[in-house]
């Protein structure tokens, strides 16, 4: 996920590209990007180092001794961290402990077990929409699968997804429209004070279910979690309660764009759209392709541990890096032809869900959810087509690419 919810919590600071409110063609905006820039560039605005072609990007997110995931190390302020601290902010060896305890509920093949379920659930969205020849695939369809399922994982009423759904925007979405005009440290002020807000709001929210759970254990993550103990010891409520919310808002926002994102790609083709419907078996590898070519996770932060030089640059130890996953997937050196969208990509090893120790936890949750709706819809609907009189519009985000809403009309 999402650099997301806890990347957001502890460094708000977030300064995005201007052009990133409206982020409708990533190869062309990160292409121009790589070109102005060079490989690796210190962003005087923002303070930080961006990095941007593909070796790199993978060193910074894999190479965790030297590019930490613990700004708290490095933070003027490290009081500022306990909140929001999860495994997507420590390293080794809490990180390894930490992400143990979880890893089991994620594999493919756990995960496997909840296809029939995600399938029914999709069913039941499409039920709602078919005889009305349009949908909004966002709201009617993308939106809520993925919120459904991880509620049901976590244990968590999914009819509190209006909740859900108002506290991930709030994390991973901003008010980014008036940055390029407004003050950056106001701005920054800004964001501080709705993060910690809702995470005050989130963590509210989940210290009353860790309460329940606490009294009566059920079969769900959270029970699992309270029950879980680490060389003898269990979980702080802060690390649990910092677990939770980044499951709910990891689990939810990044597929959502997988689905909307794949919506736009195929659209663009409707040739491969007739073909996808035809031979389903081959929506796992255009999946692979929609994640290169519209990669809902734009970027992993990362902390210097030491003086490290990159392409000719000395980045100072303590200083922070981005490595742009989006850029890293139309590196020409990783990826013959990268403007094209090729649903028969081989090799296709884009960096969507990182790489490394922090490799996306959910990966295998969110192309299953991915494949089963996307499959679902084409069996069940035909002629699926973007309504053209409606332009695109992308969410306002430095983390997250996908759209806001994508009407499409379908022949049931
Ligand atoms: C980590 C992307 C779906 C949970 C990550 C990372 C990326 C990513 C790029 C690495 C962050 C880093 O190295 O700093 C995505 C994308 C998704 C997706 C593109 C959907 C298309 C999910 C889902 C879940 C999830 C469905 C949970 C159910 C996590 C967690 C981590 C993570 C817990 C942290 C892993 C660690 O630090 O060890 N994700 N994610 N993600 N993701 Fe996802």
């Amino acid at each position: 996920m999402l650099a997301l919810v806890a990347m957001r919590s502890i460094v708000p600071m977030i300064n995005p590209r201007d052009f990133l409110t409206q982020l409708l063609y990533p190869y062309d905006s990160f292409t121009a990007l790589r070109t102005d820039f060079g490989p690796v560039s210190y962003n005087e605005r923002a303070r930080f180092w961006e990095v941007f072609e593909y070796d790199d990007v993978l060193r910074v997110a894999s190479e965790h001794e030297t590019f930490s995931s613990d700004g708290s190390k490095f933070a003027a302020h490290p009081e500022e961290f306990t909140k929001g601290q999860s495994i997507l902010t420590t390293d080794p060896p809490r990180h390894r402990q930490l992400r143990s305890l979880v890893s089991q509920a994620f594999t493919p093949r756990a995960i496997a077990s909840i296809a029939p379920r995600i399938a029914a659930i999709t069913h039941n969205l499409l039920d709602q929409v078919a005889e009305q020849g349009s949908m909004d695939i966002i709201a009617d369809l993308s939106y809520p699968l993925p919120v459904i399922v991880i509620s049901e994982l976590l244990g968590v009423p999914s009819e509190d997804r209006a909740r859900f759904k108002r506290w991930s925007d709030d994390i991973v979405f901003s008010e980014y429209d008036d940055l390029s005009s407004g003050n950056l440290e106001e701005y920054n002020e800004r964001v501080r004070i709705t993060v910690r807000r809702t995470l005050d709001e989130l963590y509210d929210y989940f210290r009353v279910v860790l309460a329940e759970r606490r009294l009566q254990p059920r079969q769900d993550l959270v029970s699992e979690l309270l029950a879980a103990q680490i060389e003898g010891q269990s979980l702080s409520e802060a690390e649990i309660l910092a677990f939770c919310t980044l499951l709910l808002i990891a689990g939810n926002i990044t597929t959502t764009n997988l689905i909307g994102n794949a919506l736009l790609c195929f659209d663009e083709q409707p040739e491969v759209m007739d073909q996808l419907a035809k031979s389903p078996e081959l929506l796992p590898q255009a999946i692979e392709e929609v994640l290169r070519y519209r990669s809902p996770a734009l970027l992993v932060g990362r902390y210097a541990t030491r003086e490290v030089e990159l392409h000719g640059q000395t980045i100072p130890t303590g200083q922070m890096v981005i490595g742009w996953i989006s850029s890293a997937n139309f590196d020409p050196c990783a990826f013959p032809q990268p403007e094209v969208f090729d649903i028969t990509r081989t090799p296709n090893r884009h960096l969507a869900f990182g790489h490394g120790i922090h490799f996306c936890l959910g990966a295998p949750l969110a192309r299953l959810e991915a494949k089963i709706a996307l499959g679902i819809l084409l069996e069940r609907f035909q002629q699926i087509r973007r309504k053209r009189d409606q332009p695109v519009e992308t969410i306002h985000s430095a983390f997250i690419l996908g759209p806001k809403h994508c009407p499409v009309t379908f022949k049931a």
